[in-house]
């Protein structure tokens, strides 16, 4: 195991990755942050102010440096934003690390994020969308995984399972 990261949350806009983050760093004792929250601090911009004034490649490329400095320098829970693992570069940076998949199905996550001002919702059918997106990046989130759970539960029980199996993968190291 490399250093950095306790956990890496990966996954799905709705998957909880906020909620269950920082109840995972409580339970640990350990500081939580995320990428987007660390990119609008950065920037002194909202992620869709972002979008809509550069564009979403530049949104991309403040994530991908974002995230790096994350896993270089960060050693709490870190949440990383739902399209953050379409990097290249940051699939390779994960590698090694304890990289959590908080996996949901489309109904359960999109009635979480139905209503939100996420930009890429921002869409005649965002039902549609959210179940196309997920479909294409859920087999990219369960290729990086270490640990695959389930996001549906409430999120101490989540939180729970990630201590749970975090604890058996140390013990294997
Ligand atoms: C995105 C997910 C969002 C945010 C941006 C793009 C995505 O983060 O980074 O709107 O491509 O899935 P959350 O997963 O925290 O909602």
């Amino acid at each position: 195991m490399t250093s950095g990261p306790r956990a890496v949350l990966i996954g799905f806009m709705g998957s909880g990755k906020t909620t269950v983050g920082q109840q995972l760093a409580r339970l640990l004792g350990v500081d939580w942050i995320d990428s987007d929250g660390e990119i609008e601090r950065r920037s002194g911009r909202t992620i869709p102010e972002i979008f809509s004034a550069d564009g979403e490649p530049a949104f991309r490329a403040l994530e991908e440096d974002v995230v790096a400095d994350l896993l270089a320098g960060e050693r709490g829970v870190v949440s990383l934003g739902g399209g953050a693992v379409l990097s290249e570069s940051t699939r390779q940076r994960l590698a090694g690390h304890n990289v959590i998949y908080l996996h949901v199905t489309a109904a359960q996550g999109f009635a979480r994020v139905s209503g939100s001002k996420r930009p890429l919702l921002q869409a005649p059918d965002p039902a549609q969308v959210y179940a196309d997106l997920l479909a294409e990046r859920d087999p990219v989130y369960r290729d990086i995984a270490t640990i695959v759970v389930d996001a549906q539960p409430h999120q101490r029980l989540v939180a729970d399972e990630i201590i749970s199996q975090l604890t058996t993968q140390e013990a294997r190291q």
